[in-house]
């Protein structure tokens, strides 16, 4: 992006209470991650970005963020600028959020992949629960031998290890039904009391992977069905192009398009074809 148009997207700064976070700083971490991510960090995230930034500051000594952008933007800075993205990215998620989703999926949709393979990829997956949940529709509708499997992709390293481990508070599982719950989930105890671990059972069904939506995903293509939730709000129309853009490609024909019930697609060129409000399917051959 040019300086210009995130010095227009970014207006005037407001005083953020840090002294820390110097104007001639924020602008540049802006254009940072507006590069790396296509996240727009305007004025009014600010004050977020003080309270993210500031403890890693003092664990570095740096006094003003330009001291610190000195620091995780030099070259050999590979580690640091990931820890900046991890704690720039925000990755509030929880197991069966948006429920019609999954509702839709098990009636609609996956009952017509019967004995087919199927390929389901969650493609800014934050600590997985979007991801196990796909895989627990499956399982509930495709049956555990079916041939299927679940890609969970983020930027963010620190959220995929998470992922990985699939071990979650059981608070974040309050949404999920019941039965899914008890099918699914093994619950802690001793030093996991209050803990769910996912079935090693449905775990070996889920890869993780870090995947840039800025960039084209060829490996694990195409896919039968995309997530892409609740991430296309940080991002402004020409970056939603290219993300939509990217995942068009690797949706097989046919496929299907889920984006979160607060997002839009409109404004958007793409041949995606709405099915109803957030589900959208790439036209057959
Ligand atoms: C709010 S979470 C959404 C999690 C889940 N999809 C849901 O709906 O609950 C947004 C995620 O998008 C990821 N993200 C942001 N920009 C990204 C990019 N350019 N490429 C891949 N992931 C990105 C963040 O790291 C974060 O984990």
């Amino acid at each position: 992006m040019a300086l210009l148009e995130v010095e227009r997207s970014l207006g005037r700064a407001p005083e953020s209470g840090s002294s820390a976070l110097d104007e001639a700083g924020f602008r540049r971490l802006a254009e940072f991650i507006w590069d790396e991510t296509g996240i727009l960090l305007t004025a009014a995230k600010r004050p977020m970005v003080s309270a993210r930034l500031q403890r890693r500051l003092r664990e570095l000594g740096c006094d003003t963020l330009s001291t610190y952008l000195d620091r995780a933007l030099a070259p050999a800075e590979d580690r640091e600028r990931q820890h900046l993205i991890d704690l720039l990215t925000t990755n509030e998620t929880f197991f069966y959020r948006e429920p019609a989703h999954f509702a839709y999926l098990v009636s609609e949709v996956l009952p017509a992949y019967r004995g087919q393979r199927m390929r389901v990829w969650s493609a800014a997956c934050s600590s997985g629960e979007e991801a196990y949940t796909l895989a627990m529709a499956l399982a509930e509708v495709l049956g555990l031998r079916g041939d299927w499997s679940v890609l969970g992709t983020d930027i963010s390293t620190r959220m995929l290890a998470q992922a990985h481990q699939g071990l979650y508070p059981l608070e974040r599982a309050k949404h999920l039904p019941r039965l899914w719950l008890e099918r699914y989930c093994l619950k802690g105890v001793r030093g996991q009391a209050g803990y769910i671990l996912i079935d090693p059972r449905l775990q070996k069904r889920v890869s993780w992977d870090q995947h840039n939506l800025l960039h084209p995903r060829r490996e694990g293509a195409p896919f039968d069905i995309v997530f892409l939730r609740n991430v296309l709000i940080y991002f402004d129309r020409a970056v939603k192009q290219r993300v939509i853009e990217c995942l068009y490609e690797a949706l097989r024909p046919g496929g299907w398009l889920f984006i979160s019930h607060v997002e839009s697609l409109q404004g958007l060129r793409t041949p995606l074809v709405m099915q109803r409000p957030s589900v959208f399917r790439r036209p057959p051959g």
